[in-house]
Order: C-alpha cells, then structure tokens, then sequence
C-alpha cells in the first residue's frame, strides 16, 4: 500500500449486524464477533449508532464495543443524536470519535445530514462539552458550503459528508450523479480550506467507493449496510478485504 492509500481509513458500520439479531430477539450474529473479524479484516475502526430508539445496536453493544475497540487500541466511532442522553453516554465511554447525526425516529436509515446552520446554539456546547472530554467531535452533513462553515464554527474538528444521495442517483443510474459527485468534491475542498478533516459516508457499495475514495482531502470513510449485505455471500472478512482493495486502488491512481 502507498503512503497516500494508507491515509484513507476505513470504519466500518457493524449496525446492521444487530439488525439482523434483534429481528429474532436473539444473541446472534454477534456485533462483538463483527467488530472482531471487521478489525482483523483491515478495519482501522469501528463505528455504531446508538439510535434513540435502539433499533440495531443497544447500549450493552456500546458497553462491550468500547471494551474491544480500547482492548485492541483501534478507534471506535461512536454516531449519536443530539440529545443529552447520548451525551452522557459518550462522556461515560469517551469512544475516540463521536458523530453527530440528525436523527427521526420514523427514517428507515439517517436521512439527511444534520441542520448544523439551524441547529447552530444546539450544537455548539454539546461539540465544546464532547472535545474537552477528549473526544474527536464530527458532524454528518450534506455536502452544503454553509453546512460546512457551520460545522467549522460549532468547533466540530471533522466533517462527515453524507454520500447517500450520490451513491443512490449511481445505483438508480440518475443523470444527476456527476454533478452529485462534483458537490462533494468542491465541501471536501471546502472543508479542508477551513482547517476540518474531511470524512464521508452513507450508502457505499463496490461501485461508488473508487469515485468517493478519489476525493484526496478525505481521510476516512464510514461504510455498512453493504457490506453486512455482502458478508451474505461471500462473508464479512472477504467483503471488508475487497472494500479495502477498491479504496486502495482509488487512492493509489491519486498517489501515481
Ligand atoms: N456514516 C454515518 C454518519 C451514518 O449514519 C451511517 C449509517 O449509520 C454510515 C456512515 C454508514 O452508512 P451505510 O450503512 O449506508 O454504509
């Protein structure tokens, strides 16, 4: 691997594992053996969402996920509302990253990027309250240049650009995915310019990796639901092993 491939991580998204667990009410498949087999796979972190209403991943999850993830000195991204009681429960874990997320509890998956520009006095004290904690505060947004500079004047260190609207116009063969593409490019730039590290995430698949992972200011990407998909087939360590592939190959045409 380059030097430029080697600077774009992967977290992956071990939610839908407990999806698929808590449709039985049962203890497996275990997001404790995902988070394992994702960081022998070549995961350099793992992220979870602790939804409000604790759909996928439960608060034991987040109890044994930070065990593990400081057991084997990896990062665990920790992605949250913006509420006071996740609050507290990232100031309990103090996981390395936490991602603020809009939440509602009737979406299927996380919509939209967070209304950092409307939510702005909301925000600001929970990111100021989570970075003296220690933790590397992101906020998921849409690739908007006033979401940016919101997210920069809340004193988030990161953003993460949502990439589901591009990776679904890609899938559903939208005329609109170029120019899609072209709006991450230009708030990754953005971003950048402002000082924040640049993340993306959302709907990722084997096919809009290469494009988004060619972004150069990006230094992580947070993928799931695919992969868990894919782990169907071909099994969690191959399809994170591919992914990687794919990330590193994008990276590597950006390095020649
Ligand atoms: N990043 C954030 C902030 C998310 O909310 C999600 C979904 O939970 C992801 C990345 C991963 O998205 P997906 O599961 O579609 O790959």
């Amino acid at each position: 691997m380059t030097a430029a491939a080697s600077l774009l991580r992967l977290g992956v998204n071990i939610d839908h594992v407990a999806t698929v667990r808590n449709a039985r009410g049962e203890s497996y498949p275990d997001p404790m053996r995902a988070a394992e087999v994702a960081l022998a796979a070549g995961a350099d972190g793992i992220t979870a969402h602790l939804r409000e209403d604790r759909r996928h991943i439960s608060d034991a999850d987040i109890d044994a996920l930070a065990v593990i993830c400081r057991r084997r000195g990896r990062p665990l991204n920790f992605e949250c509302a913006v509420t006071p009681e996740m609050e507290a429960i990232a100031l309990a874990h103090l996981p390395h990253a936490a991602c603020l997320v809009p939440e509602r509890r009737e979406e299927v998956t996380t919509e939209g990027g967070l209304d950092v520009v409307r939510g702005h006095n909301k925000i600001a004290p929970v990111v100021g309250r989570l970075a003296a904690a220690g933790i590397r505060v992101s906020c998921f947004i849409d690739a908007d240049p006033a979401q940016v500079a919101a997210a920069k004047s809340v004193g988030a260190q990161v953003v993460e650009l949502h990439t589901g609207a591009y990776c679904e116009a890609v899938r559903h063969r939208d005329p609109r995915a170029p120019e899609l593409l072209e709006g991450l490019k230009a708030a990754a730039r953005e971003a950048a310019a402002l000082g924040l590290e640049v993340h993306a995430g959302h709907g990722i698949d084997y096919e809009t990796v290469k494009p988004v992972a060619a972004i150069p200011e990006l230094m992580e990407l947070n993928i799931g639901h695919f992969l868990i998909g894919e782990a169907i087939f071909i099994g969690l360590g191959p399809a994170i092993q591919r992914m990687r592939t794919l990330m590193d190959e994008a990276r590597s045409v950006l390095a020649a």
